[in-house]
């Protein structure tokens, strides 16, 4: 284990599910402090820790380390229920969490029962045509938050006389607008309020000023690791719009989503795993819907942690991932699943574009064009061997070694840390 000075941030290159949850879990080992700044509920990050696998939707990975304090920052969008479920859900394991190992942000805004209702009507009444959201409500709860009239944070969560006023007029007006668009029944107000009047008790004594609690920490010398969700190419304004998820979740919105000035962050730790996946619809120029891509879904059981829908699997899109590290200055990136393309003869990456008998060789996230553009692969020699045992790269087939080597050359950022295996051990340093 490697030791970064200052703090970092950890975020996704591609469209998610990257293994961010297990590279955030390693090296917090030498942190103080871990802190969500982005999402909901939609994201689904795993840790295996000694033969056991956690996976987490909105706290953050930290919470499996005894001594961390972990942080829920404004920039997400939290469901109190799911929180709770969560919550419990660990605690039953053996995991401790309480207001001294976990805090939410006053600032956070809420995932209400009519976002999720209206996500789900949503995407059923599009007809193939919808996101293919996780259907968590998260776009609707964003909105609500730009509109401002109608959301709701957890500072009005814990404020009950406030809450009982917001949630009558939010419901009343919502219920509208789900009858009008979707012929949904309406919601009873009182029952909403009644429900979230025991999520504001229960949540209370975790309530605090993240953004306060950060930069205090930073100046106290302690460490911080940024939990990003999601990947740069899902985020709402630099990704494959409107195939994308509703936040900032590049590394750019670590500073707005957990409330801390650019200079506090030293490392940009990109991740990224060594093929492509992605989950729900939108353009995707190297995907393998072919035994390709079946034998990599089943080798990487590339099925969605929070969803379980199987993951669209493809080769690995070296234009994509450049365009996301130079997106989010990654100063370093972790290459992940690498045992995965094991048993493979050849290799594939793309470099660059064919878009109307032209070159392209950087990427333009536009979904019109990416819908047209044609792969340019290199092809590279696969290797046969298990590698998931290696203790360190060099251990590692050459073949494996030279396509670790030539992505890193193709995106031009070092690849300081491969990952051969979900266990924290299976991670070897360069
Ligand atoms: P995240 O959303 O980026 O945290 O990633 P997910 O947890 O949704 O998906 C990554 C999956 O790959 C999880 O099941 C991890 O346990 C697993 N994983 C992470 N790194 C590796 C690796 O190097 N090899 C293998 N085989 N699995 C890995
Ligand atoms: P982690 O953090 C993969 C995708 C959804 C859908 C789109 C919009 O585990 O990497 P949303 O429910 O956010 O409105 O859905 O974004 N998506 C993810 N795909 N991993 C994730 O998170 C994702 N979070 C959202 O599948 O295509
Ligand atoms: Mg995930």
């Amino acid at each position: 284990m490697k030791t970064l000075d200052g703090n970092s941030v950890v975020f996704g290159l591609q469209w998610g599910d990257e293994g961010k949850g297990k590279i955030v879990d390693y090296i917090a080992e030498r942190a103080d402090i871990v802190v969500r700044y982005c999402g909901g509920a939609n994201a689904g990050h795993t840790v295996r820790i000694g033969g056991d696998k956690y996976s987490t939707h909105l706290l953050p990975v930290g919470v499996f380390r005894p001594g961390m304090m972990n942080l829920i920052g404004n920039g997400v969008v939290l469901e109190p229920a799911k929180l709770f479920e969560e919550i419990d859900g660990f605690i039953a394991r053996g995991v401790s969490i309480s207001p001294q190992n976990l805090r939410v942000s006053y600032k956070t805004h809420l995932v209400m029962p009519y976002h999720k209702l209206e996500d789900g009507a949503r995407e059923n009444s599009s007809q193939g045509g919808g996101i293919g959201t996780t259907r968590r409500g998260i776009g609707p709860s964003y909105a609500d938050k730009m509109q401002r009239a109608t959301a709701i944070r957890v500072a009005d969560l814990v404020r009950e006389d406030k809450l009982k006023q917001l949630i009558a007029k939010v419901v009343t007006e919502r219920n509208k607008v789900l009858a009008a668009l979707y012929g949904l029944p309406p919601l009873d107000w009182n029952a909403v309020f009644e429900e979230h009047r025991e999520h504001g008790r229960r949540l209370k004594p975790f309530v605090d000023d993240v953004g306060h609690l950060l930069i205090a920490a930073h100046a106290a010398g302690k460490r911080i690791v940024f939990e990003g969700a999601h990947a740069a190419l899902l985020d709402v304004d630099h990704g494959t719009y409107p195939y994308v998820t509703s936040s900032s979740c590049s590394a750019l919105g670590l500073f707005t989503g957990a409330g801390v000035p650019p200079r506090l962050v030293s490392n940009y730790i990109g991740i990224m795993k060594a093929y492509s996946t992605r989950v729900g619809g939108g353009p995707f120029p190297t995907e393998q819907d072919n035994e390709i891509g079946s034998y990599i879904r089943e080798r990487g059981n590339e099925y969605g942690t929070t969803t379980r829908r199987p993951r669209r699997c493809g080769w690995f899109d070296a234009v994509a991932v450049k365009y996301s590290a130079d997106l989010c200055g990654a100063t370093e990136i972790t290459l992940t699943l690498l045992d995965v393309l094991g048993g493979l003869k050849d290799l594939r990456v793309c470099t660059a574009y064919k878009h109307n008998g032209a070159i392209l060789d950087y990427f333009r996230a536009d979904m019109d064009v990416l819908a047209e553009v044609e792969p340019v692969y290199e092809t590279l020699p696969g290797w046969e061997d298990e590698i998931s045992g290696a203790k360190s790269f060099n251990d590692l087939p050459l073949q494996a070694r030279k396509y670790v080597e030539r992505l890193e050359a193709i995106i031009g950022v070092k690849i300081s840390m491969v990952s051969v295996g979900a266990e924290r051990s299976q991670t070897l340093m360069r």
